[in-house]
């Protein structure tokens, strides 16, 4: 091990995700197997004490690759050095809450993140959003960063690519490695648009293997609403395979998605099959270098139009009400 450390910063560290990612980072999941890290983790006052609990398991799983467990319940100071920020930490959305106090409770978060990432993250930050609304709280953090190219603010799309991928699985018996170009356009929210008209499986078009019946009435509302379905059989919400696809994800921006297929990342839009230019929506993307590619080109289905445009739609009132809160 010869690199000097990359800085790591997780916000909501205590949480649930948390508690599934920061172990896996720690081993080396997110950025290579060679790759020291060291974590800044950030809470509330309220749930630093939890997090002192986490970091001193983190110590005594002895992992090569930790360098250092630093808590924080301040902002600038968690987000001195970054190199990763994953803002997992957000104010959920409790009975009886309005859309309008849900946006300003999390406007209050992820605009002051922005612009400590802004002041005070290294020049290389990558960062992704993962507490929810997380289009909107990515757009909110992106937009309070004026320094930082807005490239380099995403949102995780990654759990529902990894849900469709799973669909696809279980129906057809395909194993994960030949399923390949399988892509949830818009939002993390139920209204995404789980889309396998370009996919193959075992290298044959998707659409060959499976009916429009049953992506119609099974596959779409399924991946929507699958976090949905954990919470019924969980009683919580789904953690550790928001953690796995934040891992996913990371690990393919840094280190490149593979030859011939592509990925799905919730990035900013440059005006890509008509999505208003700094939405930050999900899009088929490869990655080489360190930076997302959006793949352009392809022929779009009348369904697939409609649900980019229903996507555009929900991702643009929101920000619209965020603007009206003067939140940004
Ligand atoms: N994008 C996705 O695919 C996806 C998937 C699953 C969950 N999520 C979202 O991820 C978020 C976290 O989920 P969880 O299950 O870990 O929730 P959780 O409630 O278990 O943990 C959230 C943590 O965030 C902390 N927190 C709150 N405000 C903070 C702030 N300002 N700074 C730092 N920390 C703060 C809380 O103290 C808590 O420890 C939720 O918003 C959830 O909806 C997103």
């Amino acid at each position: 091990m010869t690199t000097s450390p990359i800085t790591v910063t997780v916000t909501g560290a205590a949480g649930n995700i948390g508690y599934a990612l920061l172990f896996r980072i720690a081993s080396g999941g997110l950025l290579g197997p060679d790759v020291p890290v060291r974590l800044n983790l950030l809470e509330i006052p309220a749930a630093v004490k939890a997090a002192e609990g986490t970091a001193m398991e983190l110590n005594d799983s002895a992992f090569p690759l930790l360098d250092s467990v630093n808590i924080y319940d301040d902002v600038n100071q968690a987000f001195e050095g970054t190199n990763v920020g994953l803002l997992v930490g957000a104010r959920p959305r409790t009975k009886g809450m309005e859309r309008a106090d849900l946006l300003a409770a999390n406007g209050g978060i992820f605009g002051p993140q922005g612009k400590a990432i802004n002041d005070h993250a290294a020049d290389d930050v990558k960062v992704l959003v993962v507490g929810n609304p997380a289009n909107t709280n990515a757009y909110i953090a992106a937009a309070s960063a004026p320094d930082v190219p807005a490239d380099r603010f995403n949102a995780m799309m990654r759990l529902d690519h990894n849900r469709a991928m799973s669909q696809l699985k279980e129906k057809t018996g395909t194993a994960i490695s030949d399923i390949k170009k399988v892509v949830v356009w818009g939002n993390h929210s139920a209204d995404q648009h789980p889309d396998v008209s370009y996919a193959t499986l075992d290298g044959k078009p998707a659409l060959e293997a499976v009916d429009a019946q049953w992506l119609d009435s099974y596959f779409v509302p399924t991946v929507a609403k699958r976090g949905a379905a954990i919470i019924e059989a969980r009683g919580a919400s789904s953690a550790a395979s928001a953690a796995s696809a934040a891992i996913d994800h990371v690990y393919d921006w840094v280190n490149g998605t593979k030859e011939g297929d592509w990925t799905t990342a919730g990035v900013a839009s440059h005006g890509e099959y008509g999505v208003p230019e700094g939405l930050i929506f999900g899009f088929p993307t490869t990655s080489a270098g360190g930076e997302w590619q959006i793949v352009t080109g392809l022929d779009v289905s009348d369904a697939t139009r409609a649900g980019i445009e229903r996507n555009i739609k929900a991702a643009q009132e929101e920000i619209d009400a965020v603007k009206e809160l003067d939140i940004l």
